[in-house]
């Protein structure tokens, strides 16, 4: 799975790349992210990558054209050109689960205050928002999908993980909720937080009944 970013912002990504599981699966060559400055394919001196909008109005307009050269150099075959955009079709777990079956996924961050309708129309594949509020820009979303997809190529989390989701019964993707040592944290005099105590009364059946009861679905 190859992911390819295109952004006026391409230093936001380096830290995140550089941490977690995200940057062990690159070690290990499960996915690859490559970030490229949209920049590179404008033709003026002063690298423009936007414009005054038609019509008037306030702020400024993402141009088409080096959007357009940035897509034809980095596509390649049976790949996704997806657009960030708050109008788009809503990012949820299913979408991830359909995203992994392309080799690559090409992502255009716009900045929000706008990007020539023509990208939308002609050069994305696909319009997706992440959820129904309204960002600064592609960047944050881009990342979001990249570790959503990322986490279900197999070998970038850990194996137990991804089977114990493929085999809940309810097929959801959340699951119970986690508890670790100390069994009773005291925060402050006469006040205690209990781990559950079934979980921690070495009876297999009923840790299982407790588990199942709170395994949490997001399929509706
Ligand atoms: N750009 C700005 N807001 C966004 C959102 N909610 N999802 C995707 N892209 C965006």
């Amino acid at each position: 799975m190859r992911f390819d970013i295109i952004t006026i912002f391409p230093d936001i990504f380096e830290s995140y790349l550089k941490e977690g599981l995200i940057a062990r699966g690159l070690k290990k060559k499960l996915i690859q992210v490559k970030v490229h400055d949209l920049r590179k394919w404008t033709k003026d001196k002063h690298k423009t990558v936007d414009d005054r909008p038609f019509g008037g109005g306030l702020g400024m307009v993402m141009k088409v054209d080096p959007i357009f050269r940035a897509v034809k150099a980095i596509k390649k075959k049976k790949s996704k050109v997806i657009l960030f955009t708050p109008r788009g079709e809503k990012f949820e777990q299913k979408t991830a689960f359909k995203l992994k079956k392309y080799d690559q996924l090409v992502f255009i961050c716009g900045r929000y205050e706008g990007v020539d309708e023509r990208v939308a129309e002609k050069i994305a594949d696909l319009k997706m928002s992440i959820g129904d509020y309204v960002l600064m820009g592609g960047e944050v979303p881009s990342l979001v999908v990249v570790e959503a997809v990322s986490r279900l190529v197999p070998g970038v989390i850990a194996k137990e993980q991804l089977l114990k989701e493929r085999t809940t019964k309810t097929k959801g993707y959340l699951e119970y909720p986690q508890y670790t040592r100390p069994e009773v944290f005291s925060p402050r005099k006469g006040t205690n937080w209990r781990v559950p105590k079934d979980l921690i009364s070495g009876d297999h059946e009923k840790i299982k009944k407790w588990r199942e009861k709170r395994e949490r679905t997001i399929e509706k």
